[in-house]
């Protein structure tokens, strides 16, 4: 053979990894893992057999865990967690070392066994899974080391309950343990059914690196089990990775518990390649983004969108390379594409691209091994947008393609997804890349790159993607809350109905502020306003499903406010301020009536210092460069949320209001606001000052009416993005649950109070950010 034949055959001898060790390992731990529980395994029970995929033989055995063991993995996780966050950031990260050092020194052992265990070719989980995992563990050391000077506020929430997928063992459990650890919490984990021995492993790995008892508990089994720790009443968040479809039950099992949630789910990623971009090395990135880990990645870039001028070139470049991976034996270093992880997987992937009758289907020319669920590249061009195919994720070594004319087409197609997880743009024009990158719905973009992660960087989705991040100093937050303990809310009720007559005998009917107008409610309602004393202050419209609708669409309307410049946003928030100062006596007067105190003064005082404060915030609410080990950039921008949804204070009628407006706004998010239920004129006052204030019309709308007839409509409606409840009804399940449909962000009281007149917008801010991470590799 010349080397020539050589280049073009691209033949490769078998280089097969040895799996000696990793056998030896899991005969040296018995025939049966029990759970891991305060630091020991149990005894073994009622088992089922760990597989590998790839020959279908059986591994090693493992126990379904029962009621019992979960509570006793939870009430060991409570016993450990005081003393493990007493030691302090420094102990913690002492841990945190041994265990990356370990993870290090055993890292082929991990890798190969992941390898077994999940079908993922050795060179991914060598080169990738493991080194990512490692990462995790330092980079979390460091985090915890900084965590008393860099949050002197915050503490750990508690208990953890964390929930992986099979996709990448041993790193979800990296991208739980770590940062959850790091913070001071303790964790009760459970791996995959299909994918649990790199997690036992890792037990082993905490018993020998010497992390306190209890610390770490893993529980093995299935869905039932990740059930059961959903609902433990001993739990106080969850951390969840999976299928959009269990989330979204996660989301409703644990409305108005009171947890603290993070969701990482499906996604149906965009691959876009312009005309002028690098083709061969954008034909190398789909290698990357689609055919990684067999496809079997939530962040795939899986649907390919293809500029038509170059479309049959680059579909032709592409049939090629597909034809030429090593599609095989996981164990070898030179395959490139391994197993799916199960049986059910690979019938799962078979069944949908059956489904497909419209689509032509390239299948890589490629020996497949005669057993095991191996599924060929496969590659599915001329798809309408609407195709399921297009749609649904398929979660396997499956890429569907279409085309498109211009970048504008382009950004539409791509956001045509009820996912927002990760994206991909390839062009050599800087311009083109920098301008659509900021325009994709997504939590990550990557920029002539696909499936760059960093323990460094935040990642994480929007829309049916989920919500939460994970990584940098973002996904440590989320493993965070306040040291300051908040009292509850008690209920706030209206004055009791006088039998004065009106204060002001000129009629000023308050009403609705919906696109910039008053608006009449559509029920034709209105709730008599009483003071203490029994004088009639007005009417307030009560607002009902169909207004909260038509308060959505003027927010809808409202789209390009995301687009303006953070200077101008500043200027209109000062110009609101100085309105209501030039009426504050007015407005002071109107909430002591109402709620028959005395602080309306420095009510209004307050809501001038926070329309200033969110002004001040408006062009320094900053991303930052996350300093990942890369040559290139990645820039965690703060983007708004959208629409947000918000059930306003009770008992601080103006300041609530304001104080919920106006960091949303400062940051490009329209809001849809149920004012004070029980004290809502200064609100419709409000609206005539923003009136008078620039505000664009849809920008900021106002409802006033019953929370509890407000809070499901705002929850369920599909074009609301977030929705926030500072109300003193206990709507917080009702929204929790209600915001399962389409898997918006909430930010609910859970029954406490807040202190209005706190100068601190920060946890407004946060609430009203989002993280998109966008990657820039350099290279010339
Ligand atoms: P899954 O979402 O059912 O499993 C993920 C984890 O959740 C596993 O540990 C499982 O035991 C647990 N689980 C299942 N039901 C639960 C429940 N009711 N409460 C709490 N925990 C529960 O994913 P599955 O069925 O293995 O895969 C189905 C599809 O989901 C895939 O074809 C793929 O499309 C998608 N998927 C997406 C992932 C992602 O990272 N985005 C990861 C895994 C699957």
């Amino acid at each position: 053979m010349t080397v020539k034949e050589i280049f073009e055959t691209m033949e490769y001898g078998p280089a097969p990894e040895s799996a000696v060790e990793a056998l030896s390992w899991l005969v040296d731990q018995g025939d049966c893992f029990g759970q891991f529980i305060d630091g020991q395994f149990t005894d073994p029970g009622a088992s089922f057999d760990a597989i590998n995929p790839a020959t279908g033989e059986v591994l090693a055995h493992l126990t379904q865990a029962t009621a019992e063991d979960v509570d006793a993995a939870v009430a060991a996780a409570r016993k450990a967690q005081p003393k493990w966050e007493g030691l302090g950031g420094s102990g913690r990260a002492r841990h945190l070392y041994a265990l990356a050092r370990l993870l290090q020194k055993h890292a082929r052992l991990f890798a190969v066994l992941e390898t077994l265990d999940s079908g993922k070719p050795i060179r991914e989980a060598r080169d990738l899974d493991v080194p990512l995992a490692q990462r995790h563990f330092y980079y979390h050391a460091g985090l915890a080391q900084l965590m008393e000077v860099e949050l002197p506020d915050q503490r750990a929430l508690g208990v953890c309950g964390q929930i992986i997928p099979w996709n990448f063992p041993l790193l979800m459990l990296a991208w739980k343990v770590a940062p959850a650890l790091a913070a001071g919490n303790t964790v009760v984990l459970k791996p995959a059914e299909q994918t649990t021995l790199t997690a036992m492993l890792f037990a082993d790995i905490c018993r020998q690196a010497g992390l306190p008892k209890g610390v770490v508990n893993i529980v093995t089994g299935d869905g039932a089990v990740g059930e059961m720790i959903v609902t433990h009443p001993g739990i106080d968040k969850i951390a969840f990775t999976g299928s959009t479809e269990v989330g979204r039950r996660i989301r409703v099992a644990t409305a108005g518990s009171g947890k603290a949630l993070t969701l990482e789910l499906g996604g149906k990623s965009p691959y876009i390649v312009f005309e002028d971009a690098d083709l061969d090395s954008a034909v190398e990135g789909l290698v990357d983004a689609i055919w990684f880990n067999q496809g079997q990645v939530c962040c795939a870039g899986s649907r390919l969108l293809v500029q038509e001028s170059v479309a049959d070139r680059f579909h032709v470049k592409l049939r090629a390379r597909m034809d030429r991976l090593r599609v095989g034996d996981p164990l070898d270093k030179c395959t490139d594409v391994g197993a799916l992880v199960s049986a059910e997987q690979l019938a799962r992937v078979a069944d949908m691209v059956a489904a497909n009758g419209a689509g032509a289907a390239h299948r890589a020319i490629c020996d497949l091994p005669a057993a095991g669920c191996f599924y060929p590249p496969t590659l599915i061009t001329g798809l309408a947008p609407s195709d399921p195919l297009m749609q649904e994720e398929i979660f396997g070594p499956v890429l569907v393609s279409t085309t498109f004319r211009t970048p504008a087409e382009a950004v539409q197609l791509a956001n045509n997804s009820r996912y927002g997880l990760a994206a991909t743009v390839w062009s050599e024009n800087i311009s083109t890349a920098l301008d659509i990158a900021p325009k994709l719905v997504a939590g990550v973009v990557w920029v002539n790159a696909a499936n760059l992660f960093d323990a460094a960087a935040p990642f994480g989705g929007l829309r049916e993607s989920g919500f939460g991040r994970e990584g940098g100093s973002e996904g440590l937050a989320a493993y965070t809350q306040p040291r300051a303990t908040a009292k509850p809310l008690a209920p706030v009720v209206a004055m009791p109905a006088g039998r004065g007559g009106p204060v002001d005998p000129v009629d000023r009917t308050p009403k609705l502020y919906i696109g910039g107008k008053q608006a009449r409610p559509d029920g034709g309602y209105s709730q008599a306003i009483w003071s203490k004393a029994g004088a009639l202050l007005g009417q307030a419209p009560i607002a009902g499903r169909k207004d909260v609708r038509n308060a959505v669409e003027a927010a809808q309307g409202a789209a390009g406010w995301a687009g303006t410049t953070g200077h101008l946003r500043a200027q209109i928030l000062y110009y609101i301020a100085e309105n209501l100062s030039a009426r504050a006596g007015e407005f002071s007067h109107r909430i002591d009536a109402m709620t028959g105190k005395r602080h309306g003064a420095r009510e209004v005082e307050a809501a001038i210092q926070h329309l200033f404060t969110a002004a001040a915030w408006a062009d320094k609410w900053d991303g930052r460069t996350a300093n990942v080990p890369l040559r290139g950039l990645a820039v965690a921008l703060k983007e708004p949320v959208g629409i947000i949804g918000a059930l306003c204070a009770d008992e601080a009628p103006l300041l609530g209001l304001v104080k919920a407006m106006a960091p949303a706004i400062a940051l490009g998010n329209r809001v849809v606001l149920a004012a004070s239920e029980p004290f809502p004129l200064a609100a419709t006052d409000f609206y005539q000052i923003l009136d008078t204030s620039d505000v664009p019309a849809g920008v900021v709308n106002i409802l006033t009416g019953p929370h509890a007839d407000l809070a499901g409509p705002l929850a369920a409606h599909l074009g609301v993005d977030a929705v926030w409840s500072f109300s003193s009804t206990a709507l917080s399940a009702e929204i929790e649950a209600a915001a399962a449909g389409n898997l918006k962000r909430t930010w609910v009281n859970d029954g406490l109070a807040h202190d209005w007149f706190d100068a601190d917008l920060r946890p407004f801010l946060e609430q009203a950010s989002e993280e998109k991470t966008v990657w820039v590799p350099y290279g010339a």
